[in-house]
Formats: structure tokens, sequence, C-alpha cells
């Protein structure tokens, strides 16, 4: 991809890895781009201003409370000037400070104030990177959508060994091309294409109880359907989360119902209705155990236990068949092992919804549990089939499919 006409704001913090913040900046600028430099007071004792600005060929933003800097550019427009917001070195210091929204220098605020997507490149010794507490603020700050790249694991300048060493230049560059490549706005509540739309969202897998300590359940993750539900936040939608027992933070922005069984599932999703769109990303279990036991199921010398099954409530099939409330776009999955399309569009008739999204989870696929998803978009207007991508990268262009269909009024 190339970076021609791309504004990089580039805040360089105060650790020893800042010298290849200078080598990014040529990177940059080789493919393009143009890069605003922020450099911190701790990174100025690393690489002087006189070096990044002959580099960047513009000079340096230094100071959140200088006459002459305001005068030229503000920071809240400094903020938003740029396309995305990369900071290398991303030190503990600079990630506490944004994972707790402290604004006390230039570049705290800027991270505070920009409504752009931010990408940070972490170093810092081995022991400060696995700290509770710079976890806790990684953890933080990408449940608040903040992207990193690395740390990678290698000697350190201070003779340690172990994950804290900031990736090299062109990783960032590989980095800050796929932010780039998906809209890196992100709206206020209330703004974005999907503002004042409500969406309901099933993910993660049911459990269904055989007795008070076992169940039955699947190897869903949760991470499409919460994915969806990040990146439906981010533009602009009331967003209900109805999860099944995950493992996964709840994404912020979003209203998160927990539940474990379908009937509860469906029980949530009927009470945050009506909504515009309702998508059913949650792998439910098609059965529960009928005669599950009140107490502990006790191993016995008269044979085994038998189960006896009923069958759940469909949710998807619910929302779909409703007269009054039926959501305007209702989409479903189908997670199967084979002939994926020709399940997907029995499904899609089947169950009345508008959109099926299949995809293939054969075990070798790796897509369960997995970070990648490969989905093929079944409506009655045909199919279409996307590349393998990061779950997040499916969510957000979902959500871009899902914007176009309220603008144009008309079936996904
Ligand atoms: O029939 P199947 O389980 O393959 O259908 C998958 C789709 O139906 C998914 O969107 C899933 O969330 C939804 N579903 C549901 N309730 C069920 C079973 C499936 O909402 N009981």
């Amino acid at each position: 991809m190339s970076l021609t006409g791309k504004r990089v704001l580039l805040i360089i913090g105060g650790g020893i890895a800042a010298y290849k913040a200078l080598d990014l900046i040529r990177r940059l600028r080789e493919r393009g781009a143009s890069v605003l430099p922020v450099l911190t007071a701790a990174g100025k004792q690393f690489v002087t201003p006189l070096s990044v600005a002959s580099l960047a060929g513009v000079s340096v933003h230094e100071d959140l409370f200088s006459l002459t800097e305001e005068a030229s550019m503000g920071h809240i427009e400094l903020s938003r000037a740029a396309d995305l917001v990369v900071v290398v070195p991303a030190t503990a210091d600079l990630i506490a400070k944004a994972a707790n929204g402290l604004a006390n220098d230039l570049a705290s605020t800027l991270l505070l104030a920009t409504d752009k997507k931010v990408l940070m490149a972490p170093a810092m010794n081995v022991r400060m990177w696995l700290h509770a507490a710079t976890q806790r603020n990684v953890a933080q700050l990408e449940r608040d959508g903040v992207l990193f790249v690395g740390p990678a694991d290698g000697e350190m300048a201070c003779g340690e060994f172990g994950p804290g060493r900031m990736v090299e230049p062109l990783d960032i560059v590989a980095a800050i091309e796929k932010a780039l490549a998906s809209s890196t706005v992100i709206p206020l509540p209330g703004n974005g294409p999907l503002a004042g739309r409500k969406i309901i969202i099933t993910s993660g897998p049911t459990h269904e109880p055989i007795d008070p300590v076992r169940y039955i359940a699947n190897r869903s993750s949760g991470q499409q359907g919460h994915a969806i539900a990040k990146a439906a936040a981010r533009a602009g939608a009331r967003v209900v989360l109805v999860s099944g027992p995950v493992a996964i933070p709840d994404p912020s922005g979003v209203t998160t119902h927990h539940v474990e069984t379908a009937r509860e599932m469906l029980a949530a999703v009927e009470a945050a209705l009506p909504a515009d769109i309702f998508i059913g990303a949650a792998a439910v279990a098609d059965w529960r155990v009928e005669n599950a036991g009140a107490q502990k199921m006790k191993k016995s010398t008269s044979g085994m236990p038998s189960l006896q099954f009923a069958e759940n409530p469909d949710i998807l099939a619910s929302v779909s068949a409703k007269s009054k409330d039926r959501p305007a776009l209702v989409v479903g999955f189908a997670a199967e092992t084979e002939n994926v399309i020709a399940y997907a569009q029995d499904k899609l008739a089947r169950k009345k919804c508008d959109l099926i999204i299949a995809n293939d989870v054969s075990p070798e696929r790796g897509v369960m549990g997995g970070s990648k998803n490969e989905v093929h978009l079944v409506s009655k207007s045909g199919v279409e089939s996307w590349p393998l991508l990061d779950k997040d990268e499916v969510a957000r262009r979902l959500v871009d499919t899902f914007s176009a269909h309220f603008k144009k009024g008309g079936v996904a």
C-alpha cells in the first residue's frame, strides 16, 4: 500500500529505542507520507529536535504551553491533523498516562484529544513490560481500541533478555499501512455512519447444564461477535451485546448482558428489542439437557447416566419471524465444516434472515477460537466472498456493509 498523502502524527517517547524513530521518519517519507513530529521531554534526552526536524522536514512540537506553537497549530488541531497517531517508542510512562487519561504534557494531551486511531510500539525493560501494572494498562488501551505493534523478544540495552525490545522501523511501517487500510476516524458517540441505530448482537457459546457442576458447551470464543459489537459502537451505534460465557473482556462503549443458556440468551434478546439490526453471532447450543440433575450426578454401579435432550429455541429464527418489532436487518452466522455456501443459503431461507455470514469452522482452518476468519456474505442478491482477514477487520467491513444498507435504504 502506498502511503502517499497520508499524515502521521509521530510521538517520540523517552527511551533508548527513540533513535529508531529517526529511521521510521525516513521510511515513512520515502513512501510518500508526511510526518508531524512531537517530542516528549524524555524523548529529547535521546534524540534532538534538530535531527527530528531535519528528517521530517517540518518543525517539532514539544510544548503544551508554547505560545508560538499554539499560535501556529493548537494542540486540539494538531491531534486531529493527521490520519494516524503513532507512538514510537511507547514507554511505560506514556502507556500508563494514556490508559488513565492523563493529560499533563503535549504528548498525553494529544493522545486524549485525538479522534484518530492510535498505534503504539512499546519499548522498555522486560520487567517493566511484564509488570502487572503495564499489562493492565496495555489491556485497557486495547479495550479502548489502541493498536499495538510489538514488543519483540530479544536482548535489551540494559543487558537483560526477554519481551520489551521495540520492533524494527519496517515492522512499524507495515503496522501503519495496516492501520490506515480502513477508516481511521473514531466518531464521537452519536456520530458516525451508524449513529441513531440500535444493534443487538449475540456472541460466544451457550452452556447447557447437565447438573450443577457439568455442562455442554462448544468451542466458540466470542471473538467475532465481540469484535462486531466494538466496531458497531465505534461507528456510532447503540450496541447491546448478549454474551454467553467467554474469556474475553466486555467491549468498551457497549452494554453487555451475560447469560449462560440459550433460553437466557433469548430472554435477554427479547428484553433488548426493538432494534434496527440483530446479529446472531453466538454459537447457540441446539439442544439442552431436559433431565438436568438438581444435584451432582453420582457414579453408580447400575450403569451410565442417560441424558434426555430437548430442542432449544432458535433465537435468530424467532427474531426474524417477529411481525411487530422485527429489526430492519437480521443477520445470522453459518458455521459449517462442509458445503458452507449451500448450507448458508438453506439457512437464509429457513430462518428468513436478510444476510447469512458463512464460514468454514473445520478444525484445520483454526477459525473457532482463532483470530482470523474467512467469510462469505450470502443474501438473496448473491454471494460475496472475502479473503482471510483478522476478525477485527471482518467486523469493520461488516459494519461498513450495514452502514451502506441503511444509506441505500435497501437490503444488504
Ligand atoms: O442452525 P445453526 O445453528 O447452524 O444457525 C446458526 C445461526 O443461527 C447463528 O446465527 C446462530 O447465532 C443462530 N442460532 C440461534 N439460536 C439457536 C441456534 C442458532 O440464534 N438455537
